[in-house]
């Protein structure tokens, strides 16, 4: 876990770098082109012709395309302008000034599109969704048992579409790859291939070559992929590994095992103390019977 939370860290902040080099440079009012929406080919990171405060708006009653209702797999050459965005996603929003009023977050049942076009309501199993926005997806009923930190409430978006993460033991599952490419800190040149798949997580996961979902494994077992390792860690030798600096969880009975040896310990050094003091004082007592003897004779 912590080791997707260190990728998905250098991921973001890759997204960061690149956002500030790459993001579109029409300010509001700038005629743009829908054609130009896209995803970054290395970081996948949702780019237009506009800035980071607006979005690409076509007029819905002048061109079909529409603006507010964004259809996610349409890809027209429609032209508009650039209009302050109207909601968001992230608590901080990049390009706004401090201070400066943001667009709102959308509210429960709604999803705030990566374009920022306006909240747009959650969409059911089957629908569209842009990657890894798991949260414009509806959660299943009963969604408790699908929930992991791998999905959203047990929904999942894969190859734009949205679907539960129900797939169980020995079913034919759904694995989208993805590779994200960046720069490191020191400059150098680097890739991450992120695999999500729509199995029962965490106890199950897609397999490469089979296409059907597996039991992840345990400590020791072999491994080619992170994924495939309760753990979420595939060490060097290829065997699912504990994540290095994780936090050790203690189980009970070892908390009795090491009390009980504490206890046993001090008993023992205590008994052993008082035995040893005893046997001085009887020597020492004898010692003085026996003066005491040679006094009287
Ligand atoms: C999105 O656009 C495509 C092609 O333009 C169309 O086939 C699809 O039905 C549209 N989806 C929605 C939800 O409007
Ligand atoms: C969009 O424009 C490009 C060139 O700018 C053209 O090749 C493509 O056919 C156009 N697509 C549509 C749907 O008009
Ligand atoms: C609608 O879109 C077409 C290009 O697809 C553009 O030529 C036309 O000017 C647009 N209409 C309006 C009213 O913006
Ligand atoms: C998951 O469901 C719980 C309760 O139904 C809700 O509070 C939470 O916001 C949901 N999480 C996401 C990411 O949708
Ligand atoms: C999983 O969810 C889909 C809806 O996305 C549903 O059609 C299917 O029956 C479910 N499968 C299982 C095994 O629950």
């Amino acid at each position: 876990m912590l080791k997707h939370i260190l990728t998905l860290g250098i991921v973001l902040s890759t997204v960061v770098h690149f956002s500030l080099v790459r993001a579109g440079l029409a300010s509001e009012g700038s005629p743009c082109s829908l054609a130009n929406n896209h995803l970054d080919p290395a970081t996948h990171k949702f780019l237009t012709d506009c800035d980071d405060r607006s979005f690409c708006f076509v007029d819905a009653n002048t061109n079909s395309t529409g603006g507010s209702t964004v259809n996610l797999t349409q890809n027209d050459n429609a032209s508009g302008i650039c209009a302050k965005k109207r909601c968001r996603s992230d608590e901080f929003p990049f390009g706004f000034a401090p201070g400066e009023q943001l667009p709102p977050q959308c509210g429960t049942g709604f999803f705030c599109p990566d374009s920022g076009s306006g909240c747009t309501p959650i969409n059911k199993p089957g629908m569209s969704c842009e990657l890894n926005r798991d949260a414009q997806c509806s959660q299943p009923p009963g969604s408790h048992d699908l929930a992991s930190p791998l999905n959203s409430n047990g929904s999942i978006c894969l190859r734009s579409q949205c679907m539960y993460a129900n797939i169980t033991l020995g079913l034919q599952c759904i694995l989208e790859s993805t590779l994200y490419a960046g720069y490191g800190t020191n400059g150098m040149p680097y890739s991450i291939t992120i695999l999500r798949d729509n199995c029962r997580s965490p106890r199950l996961y897609c397999d490469q070559s089979s296409n059907l979902c597996e039991r992840t494994k345990e400590i020791g077992q072999p491994c080619q992929n992170d994924k495939e390792c309760l753990s979420t860690s595939c060490g060097v030798a290829n065997i699912c590994v504990h994540i290095p600096g994780q936090v050790v969880i203690i189980k009970p009975w070892e908390y009795w095992l090491t009390s009980l040896a504490i206890m046993g310990v001090m008993t023992s050094i205590c008994t052993f103390l008082t035995l040893s003091h005893k046997r001085h004082r009887l020597a020492r007592s004898y010692e003085l019977l026996e003066y005491h003897h040679e006094q009287i004779r």
